[in-house]
């Protein structure tokens, strides 16, 4: 702004050009919530013209209940701009669609707002999730071919082993013991992946996420994640969750371990949040309807990160970072959420790392007292 070739450019460039070159959908909405400027990309992204729009309060585009409207509240209360990176936003005449929401308040001392959208890649995201399921489909395949082809054999080789061991001389002794214990860790790993196979429906009912955390955090701070710090934030007034109890603590098993397998062992911090979140919605594949997924659970720690050559193919069954590492822990967390009809996602940078689950809430007549 200072140099003067930027000030005569800015001259001859009228400001709403810029707005209207803007790929992102921008929308102004004045302190009475009327919309007082929508930019061509909001016109086209609510397929309403901006005469159609001009004027009219916010609710024309959105319901008030909406996740943005609440947004738009917020930031006037606060003063400050907010980001929200997974909405979900129900348009009148467009459908759904999934957007990241940045509402920031106007300096001209009313409590005007703008607000602007980035359309999301959820359909990759969709499209990454139905990935996952099908190769936790292809891990079950395999986990039956494996018990079939490798685990019955190895059980009779471990009998063969105890066998020998009677009349074995104590060198030859620490041999059958080595076939043994080897063959338990391969029925071990089959056992595991055996998780996958599919056991007919799953059973839902309502299930209070607070109690399959507490449980989580014990069995944690007992044996692997002894002396670290795990912090409870929760929304006490989370409704249950539609979902099947043993499955979720094994899934937020597993997403803690691998929290508590990378956080600095002095200091490590593991966060279990939830919370509510109005307005995520899924579309289910192959039909019309539409999920809601209100319910946010997340596991967060204070570790290096996901490194970024495997954030892609972090849910695929078999990819680790760890010379110990199945590779299973994560693939087994989507293929849990995904039976559930809910989505995980995460965000990573060195020093904090969130994974989060979305899941469906239970209907009101199934909850139990
Ligand atoms: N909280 C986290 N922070 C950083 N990286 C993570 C985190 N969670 C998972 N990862 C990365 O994702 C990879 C896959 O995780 P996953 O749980 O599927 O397998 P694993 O932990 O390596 O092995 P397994 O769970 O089968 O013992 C990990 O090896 C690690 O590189
Ligand atoms: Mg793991």
């Amino acid at each position: 702004m200072k140099k003067n070739s930027e000030t005569s450019l800015l001259d001859r460039i009228d400001p709403a050009a810029i707005l209207n070159a803007l790929p992102a959908p921008v929308i102004v909405i004045d302190e009475r919530d009327a919309i007082a400027l929508v930019n061509p990309a909001a016109e086209q992204f609510f397929d309403s013209g901006a005469n159609t729009l001009l004027g009219r309060p916010l609710s024309v585009l959105l319901p008030a209940d909406s996740t943005v409207a609440a947004l738009v509240r917020q930031v006037r209360g606060e003063g400050r701009s907010i980001s929200e990176s997974a909405v979900t936003i129900d348009t009148l005449r467009a459908g759904p669609r999934h957007v990241a929401v940045d509402v920031a308040p106007l300096s001209d001392g009313a409590a005007s707002v703008v607000v602007s959208l980035h359309e999301r890649a959820i359909a990759r995201k969709l499209d990454r999730q139905l990935g996952h399921r099908n190769a936790a489909r292809s891990v079950a395949a395999m986990a039956a071919l494996l018990a079939h082809e490798v685990k019955n054999p190895l059980s009779g080789i471990r009998g063969a082993a105890q066998l020998l061991e009677q009349n074995a001389g104590e060198e030859d002794r620490a041999m059958t013991r080595l076939i043994c214990e080897e063959t338990d860790r391969i029925v071990a790993l089959v056992d595991r992946m055996n998780l996958f196979a599919d056991g007919g429906p799953m059973v839902r009912r309502a299930v209070n996420i607070h109690q399959v955390l507490d449980r989580v955090a014990e069995v944690a701070s007992a044996g692997f994640a002894k002396g670290l710090q795990i912090v409870k934030n929760y929304d006490p007034s989370l409704p249950p969750v539609d979902g099947h109890r043993d499955l979720l603590v094994q899934a937020l098993l597993n997403l803690v371990k691998n929290a508590a397998e990378v956080v600095p062992p002095n200091h490590g911090r593991i966060e279990l949040m939830t919370r509510y979140r109005q307005g995520v919605r899924l579309a289910v594949p192959g039909s019309g309807a539409r999920v809601e997924l209100p319910l946010e659970i997340s596991v967060g720690d204070n570790g290096p990160g996901v490194s970024p050559d495997l954030a892609s193919r972090l849910f695929e069954p078999f990819v680790s970072s760890k010379s110990d590492g199945r590779g299973l822990g994560l693939s087994l967390v989507a293929k849990v959420v995904g039976d559930h009809g809910g989505v995980v996602e995460f965000d990573s940078e060195p020093g904090a790392t969130v994974f989060r689950l979305m899941l469906p809430a239970a209907d009101e007549e199934d909850r139990e007292p």
